[in-house]
């Protein structure tokens, strides 16, 4: 098994573990990727996703070059679309994902961890879209979801170029949400903390209406933030939340 599953109280904790092939994605290994995540989705309990690469140097290299070489095109297509398939399940997961991003994160490495609600990056990360240099382009994803993460002019850059990027320089342009200095994992489980206190219903709902943000147009997107702010409204979260508020005190979410 390329791909390890663990359960740590309310965090599950997904790692790539292809360390001798710096963790690229071979079609074997996106399937378990994909069985992995379909897994998370039935956990009961879980509240987070951490999402990591075994070894000292990457998080994932990317897809497996020596594999990609010999498909056909139909195989390729397939490929692309099987990469794209498994990483929107991160979308549609009932709870967010953070990527920890321990080293090179390049192809479909970055695109991955994109997919990811979260990144966190240590400071010997490194980020790209190198695939130019194959005489390639991104298929898992990176054409879509870095614009939309770092804008258009510098999505441009970074693929036509597919110059490497610090983690520095990921966290400036808002390609990760912090760089994380020390344990990755317990900075993981630290960022982790920071949401997984609240409702679970109520963050799904927050992360649907963001996620409209990014294919849809403005007034569409509105349309859906009006309903599914009205189904957090309607929550018993939501309830406790506005009367812990009034009451001077801590709320007691339930999940519901
Ligand atoms: C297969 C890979 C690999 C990859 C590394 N390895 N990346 N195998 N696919 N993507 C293997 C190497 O062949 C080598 O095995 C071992 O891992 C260690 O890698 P080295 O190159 O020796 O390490 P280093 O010198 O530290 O260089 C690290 C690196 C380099 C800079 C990350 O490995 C690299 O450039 N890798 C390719 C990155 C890349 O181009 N990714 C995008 C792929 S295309 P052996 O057995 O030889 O020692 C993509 C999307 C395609 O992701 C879209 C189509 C749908």
């Amino acid at each position: 098994m390329a791909v390890d599953l663990e359960r740590e109280g309310g965090l599950a904790v997904l790692r790539l573990n292809r360390p001798e092939a710096l963790n690229a994605l071979s079609f074997a290994v996106l399937d378990e990727i994909g069985a992995a995540l379909d897994a998370v989705a039935a956990m009961a309990g879980v509240r987070a996703l951490l999402v990591t690469g075994a070894g000292e140097k990457a998080f994932c290299a990317g897809a497996d070059i020596k594999e990609l070489r010999h498909r056909s095109l139909a195989e390729q297509k397939h490929g692309a679309e099987l990469g794209q398939a498994v990483f929107a399940k991160l979308d549609r997961l009932p709870v967010a994902s953070v990527a920890l991003v321990n080293g090179y994160a390049f192809g479909g490495g970055a695109e991955l961890a994109m997919a990811c609600t979260f990144r966190l990056a240590a400071p010997q990360a490194a980020f790209g879209l190198p695939e130019i240099k194959l005489g390639l382009i991104p298929g898992y994803g990176g054409t879509q979801r870095l614009p939309r993460l770092v804008g258009e002019a510098r999505a441009l850059e970074l693929i036509l170029t597919g110059r490497t990027v610090p983690a520095a320089e990921a966290e400036r342009i808002g390609l990760v949400n912090a760089v994380a200095e020390g344990d990755l994992l317990e900075a993981g489980r630290a960022f982790a903390g920071r949401f997984t206190r609240y409702s679970l219903p109520v963050l799904e709902l927050a992360r649907r209406a963001v996620q409209r943000a990014g294919d849809t147009a403005l007034q569409a997107g509105l349309e859906t933030e009006a309903d599914l702010s009205t189904l957090a409204y309607r929550t018993a979260d939501a309830e406790e939340g506005m009367a812990a508020f009034e009451e001077k005190r801590k709320p007691e979410f339930r999940d519901g």
